[in-house]
């Protein structure tokens, strides 16, 4: 399972891929505003600030909602950086300008996929990731663990090759019960990350080992 961040912080990005487990990077509007990243010229450049942090893909998202604009921006982004993912919402428009850039080798992540019909859809335009967002559907009461069980029993049925990226992620569960249903990638916030290394058996053991070490030394 390849493990993505979702943040715009680099000290956050770095601090994951110091640890030598980091896939790649996922951002979006919101995540950019949050790191008081504004106007096109400072985006572009914090995109490339990430590449050149993490070894991976680094999902750019379009604003644009129409064809043409997706194309235009998308075209932009991927010329930045050979590690530009372009991150294109799921609507019609989107789903047309996935299979453009499909068909011309440019990395895609379809965003907002909240139903396995629109994941089917993703895959049948060739997306290299699929993001279904599980954290939001569960704060609505809905069962996003579901979601990547159904995606992965339609993918596997027809061998799409789109990854299944689950999006969304908040805490350690998910990731894990992600990688149960075979999710191929989890992106979420650092702490669903380093939550994986908690346990008090492991803090006990260690504290008994190196007492029992100073007790001989
Ligand atoms: C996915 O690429 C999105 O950026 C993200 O995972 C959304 O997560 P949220 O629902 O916690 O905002």
């Amino acid at each position: 399972m390849k493990f993505f961040i979702d943040t715009a912080n680099l000290d956050q990005i770095k601090e994951a891929q110091d640890m030598g487990i980091l896939d790649g990077v996922t951002t979006n509007p919101s995540l950019m505003a949050k790191e008081g990243i504004t106007g096109t010229n400072n985006i572009l450049k914090h995109y490339v600030d990430i590449c050149n942090i993490v070894d991976g893909d680094v999902s750019a998202e379009v604003i644009s909602t129409d064809f043409e604009g997706m194309v235009r921006e998308g075209e932009a982004l991927a010329e930045l950086h050979d590690q530009i993912v372009i991150k294109l919402p799921m609507i019609k428009d989107g789903v047309k300008a996935c299979k453009y850039f499909s068909d011309r080798g440019i990395k895609t992540n379809v965003t907002l996929v909240f139903s396995p019909g629109q994941a089917l859809l993703a895959a049948k335009a060739g997306a290299t990731y699929v993001s279904p967002f599980i954290g939001r559907l569960d704060d609505i009461s809905t069962d996003g663990l579901n979601l990547i069980a159904e995606i992965r029993q339609i993918y596997d049925n027809y061998g799409f090759d789109t990854e299944i990226l689950a999006a969304s992620v908040r805490h350690t569960m998910h990731v894990i019960d992600c990688a149960k249903l075979g999710a191929d990638v989890m992106t979420g916030p650092l702490s669903s990350i380093t939550g994986l290394l908690k346990h008090p058996l492991t803090d006990i053991g260690l504290e008994k080992f190196l007492a029992d070490y100073k007790k001989g030394n």
